[in-house]
Formats: structure tokens, sequence, C-alpha cells
């Protein structure tokens, strides 16, 4: 029986997936762009990215760095000198300063607070931007006017831009419905323990995950395709960081996934053909994604998670 929901799920996402011409209403939000950290090394940390993971240094400012993928996006992290790992802020993008402003006034109504007031932003990149925390305390910028590179030519084994940030916490469900109701994301799924939301064609742009804190899941980096993500996990393995979990594809967004641990025990995926959604994609819930005895994942090919991605999955808190 759990099977057969598994199959019909299935097929009804492979719809999904080729049907790339579906009705996307507007958003409040458009994108995810970055990822703000705090690191303890960050020498190491950006080696690992540029030299392991294939980002390249776009910026400094003072000890911050900025790193950038192939797309337009002026960066996807930002590494700031910290005492331990942390996250700063995950930046969401907006199409107009309405849209920022919109965030700033309507945030306090879902139990949400500002934590920078709408204004022109002085970190590389620029643009004007408000920080806002949810009512746990996760920071999210919402940005919108920041530089966009006009050189983006995609290579074969680099990521792209970012796919989605999963963040933990007691409650996942409640977690992404203040995502839905104050930033304007729509619901994709709920599974036993997480949750997805969108806010553009990506299934998911951002997950909450079932955890004993309010702490940093993993990011995910989008890689151009399949075979993208086999020869960056190659590249990976080669240079120290073998694979943690993967290579496998998941249910909900049925995306391919490869997990590493960067320096400070940072949790990273390479991920690639997340399902792209419209407005009749049917939310789904834990009674639709169950899986076989003995499965986590579509293929059954990879093992389970190591334990070490399942601490880093746990200890990065926002600062
Ligand atoms: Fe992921």
């Amino acid at each position: 029986m759990k099977q057969r929901a598994q199959t019909a799920r299935l097929r009804a996402v492979d719809q999904a997936y080729l049907s790339r011409g579906a009705v996307v209403s507007n958003f409040l939000l458009n994108g995810l762009r970055s990822v703000e950290l705090g690191v303890t090394d960050i020498a190491a940390t950006e080696r690992f990215f540029t030299e392991a993971w294939g980002l390249r240094v776009v910026a400094r400012a003072g000890a911050a760095v900025y790193l950038r993928a192939t797309g337009a996006a002026h960066h996807v992290i930002a590494l700031h000198p910290a005492a331990r790992s942390s996250l700063l802020s995950v930046t969401l993008t907006a199409a107009s300063k309405a849209a920022v402003d919109a965030v700033a006034e309507r945030i306090a109504g879902f139990g949400g607070k500002v934590l920078a007031a709408p204004g022109a932003v002085s970190e590389p990149g620029g643009g004007y931007a408000t920080t806002i925390a949810d009512p746990e305390g996760r920071a999210f910028r919402v940005i919108t006017g920041d530089e966009q590179h006009a050189a983006t030519a995609a290579a074969s084994d680099v990521p792209e831009r970012l796919a989605h940030v999963v963040l933990n916490g007691k409650d996942p469900r409640k977690a992404i419905q203040f995502i839905v109701d104050a930033l304007g994301f729509k619901l994709s799924d709920h599974t036993r323990i997480m949750s997805f939301a969108r806010t553009n064609r990506d299934h998911h742009s951002i997950a909450m995950a079932n955890g004993d804190a309010v702490t940093l899941n993993h990011i995910a980096f989008l890689m151009p395709n399949l075979e993208s993500v086999m020869k960056g996990a190659g590249r990976l393995k080669d240079q120290g960081y073998p694979i943690e979990w993967g290579v496998g594809r998941h249910g909900p967004g049925h995306n391919v996934f490869a997990y590493f641990v960067g320096p400070g025990g940072l949790p990273v995926e390479y991920t690639s053909e997340v399902d792209e959604v419209g407005d009749d994609y049917k939310v789904g819930n834990p009674e639709d994604w169950t899986w076989p005895p003995g499965r986590i994942d579509h293929w059954g090919i990879s093992a389970p998670p190591s334990d070490r991605l399942k601490q880093a999955q746990n200890h990065i808190a926002f600062a």
C-alpha cells in the first residue's frame, strides 16, 4: 500500500517536472540569493568554497569574503569572521523597493520583527534591503536592486546559484507557515519531518526541518545537471571531502542530491533537476511521501546520512 502511494506521488511529480509551462502567479518575493555565514577560519572556508566547491571570490570588505557562482547573483555566500560557526542571515530577493517595504510593514502582524529597516545596503553588491526575524529568531534579509553579473556562462561542474536553504526547529509546520504568511511563499509539501515552500517555479527555496533547536540544516547549491553533481562530487572526494549522503534523488522536489561537510562543520549540498511547479501543484502531506522499507530516497543506492552529516546538520545557530 505504502509502495503504491509513493509510486502514485512520483508519477504526479514527474508530470509536474515535465509541465514547465504551468501558470505561476506573482509572488511577493522572487528568489533566494545568498546565505551570510559567521566562520571561525575564513581562510580555510574560502579555500573550501573556491578550490573544492567551485565558487569565485567576487569582493572583499575588511575581513569579509563574498563568493559568487556562475549565475547573475552578485554573491551566493558571504563569510564573516566569528568566534563560532553561525548563521547571520538568509537573503531573499524582491522585484521592487515596494516589495521590500511591504515585508517590513507586514512582518509584525505575523509575530516577526524588523531587525533593520528598509534602506541602502553598504556591503558589496549594494541594493536596498530590510532584515527581519521570524518569531523564533531566524533572520531573513529581503533585497532588491543589488548588482547582477552580466557574464553568466555555465560551467559543467560548478554551481549556478543557491537552490534552497533548510532550517531546523521544533515545529517545521509552524515555521514554514510564517514564511508563507509573512513572506508570501506558497506551500509545496509536508513530510513527517519537513515542510517545503516556494517563491518562484522552484519546488522549494526554503524548507523547515524537525530539530531540537533553531539551526541550519543545510545550504543547497544548484548544479546544471546530474552530470555536474557527479563531477562536483568527484572533485570534492579528491580534495578530502567525501560524500556524506548520496548520490540520490529526494522525494519532495524530486531533486538529485549529494551532501558534504565543509570547514567548521558546514552542511552543504549539490543538487540539480529540482521540480519546477506551477499554481496547480497540490500540496503533499506525510502520507503522500512514505518510502518502502529500507528506502529514504528514490534510487536506494546510497548509504544513509553519515553521523558526521547528522551532527553538521544541527549545530550552526543564528548569531
Ligand atoms: Fe536539500
